[in-house]
């Protein structure tokens, strides 16, 4: 279909009828709040994002001191080995430089797994993160799903993942606390499925990309006991940087030195480098990040919960998955499509493995902009 770009008013049918004429963003990530804006003409500035998942109190002061003190180490190439920054994450986590990896965000290691340890077969414990799938296609994985259900909250049920381990996987997913569900599973029983895994020789990659909020549960600390696990962090999201663009892998030596060696140099920017080791030592952003988060997350789980027909699953993270009933009218695209209009993004889970139309996601932001959220849909569906 020809896609005609125009702009068009935010409010009137038009927007609406463009959104529905186009069955909506290709992109199917959250945060394309520039893409709205540029299709549909609405000012960036009158868009609440809660699509993605980023910090609501944003970064941490010293990210902005550090971008404009820095500003000249663009002139040069970046730090290859990304040394001060690794060394700021290992004494953040306690753990050996050559057990860390800095690379540009931690998508862009999705991407050099696959490429790196050449799969025949995965599987990815569902619903998840689409990045996840699409690299393992690229280099002709045959990829299996491991569904967790809603009638259980989205729970692993690890008994059966364990017995499902023997069908011989080169590499299984894992995204701890999950995306989208928000659910956390604990590091001991983790630690069960790592101990199959170990068995099997079956790879382990678990991406704790929102672990940040609940870091006691970490598997860090295991890649020592157990070599066949791989863990991907992400600076994105607590640390509110999106843009710089910093994620990271903790693993056993030869994995690391195995991704190393593969990987292009000068994937991290000299001021995402510098920026970030500073973003690790601020102790106070880190405490009240969690304390905020933690109040926000109850408070908008009880406000969603209280609009009728809408339910909300357990989160150990800053965002929360929604369930719509049958009885409301629209599906989670439709609605989605309707909070455009009221310059409200949300995220449509419609493209996650095995969720469908009847769910939606939301990003815990400032009191305020919850309390808006709150309004619109109670609008629009209570
Ligand atoms: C579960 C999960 N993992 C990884 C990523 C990638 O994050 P980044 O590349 O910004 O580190 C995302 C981004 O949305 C995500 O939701």
């Amino acid at each position: 279909m020809d896609h005609h770009v125009y702009i068009v008013p935010l409010d009137g049918h038009y927007l609406y009828n463009y959104l529905m004429d186009n069955k909506t963003m290709k992109n199917e990530h959250g945060g394309n709040v520039s893409e709205i804006s540029r299709r549909c003409g609405i000012d960036e500035d009158r868009i609440i994002d809660f699509s993605a998942n980023i910090n609501p109190l944003g970064y941490p002061p010293a990210v902005q001191e550090t971008i404009v003190k820095e500003a000249d180490s663009v002139l040069n190439y970046p730090d290859i080995d990304s040394f001060d920054l690794i060394s700021g994450l290992s004494e953040y986590h306690g753990i050996d430089r050559d057990n860390i990896l800095v690379g540009n965000g931690s998508t862009e290691f999705i991407y050099w797994i696959p490429m790196v340890f050449k799969p025949r077969k995965a599987l990815i414990i569902t619903p998840a993160f689409s990045e996840y799938e699409k690299a393992l296609k690229m280099v002709g994985t045959e990829v299996s799903y491991f569904p967790t259900e809603a009638r259980k909250g989205f729970s692993l049920a690890i008994a059966d993942l364990c017995s499902r381990l023997r069908d011989g996987f080169d590499i299984a997913y894992f995204c701890n606390p999950a995306n989208p569900s928000g659910l956390l599973t604990s590091k001991d029983e983790l630690c069960r499925i790592l101990a199959r895994v170990s068995d099997v020789g079956t790879l382990l990659l678990v991406d704790e990309a929102f672990i940040d909020f609940v870091e006691g549960e970490s598997v860090k600390k295991e890649v020592f006991r157990f070599p066949n696990l791989m863990v991907m962090r992400s600076m994105t999201k607590f640390f509110g940087i999106p843009g710089l663009r910093i994620g990271y892998m903790i693993a056993g030596t030869s994995c690391i030195a195995k991704i190393k060696e593969n990987k292009p140099p000068w994937t991290v920017s000299s001021l995402g480098q510098r920026a970030a080791a500073k973003a690790l030592l601020d102790g106070d952003y880190i405490k009240d990040t969690i304390k905020y988060v933690t109040t926000e997350r109850e408070f908008l789980r009880n406000a969603l919960d209280e609009i009728p027909d809408l339910k909300t699953y357990e989160s150990a993270a800053n965002f929360i998955l929604v369930h719509m009933a049958d009885r409301i009218c629209l599906n989670s695209t439709e609605l989605r499509d309707r909070l455009v209009q009221e310059g409200i993004l949300i995220r449509d889970c419609g493209t996650f493995h095995g969720l469908g139309t009847r769910y939606f996601r939301v990003a815990v932001k400032k009191h305020k902009e919850n309390i808006v959220l709150i309004k619109k849909l109670r609008g629009i569906i209570g």
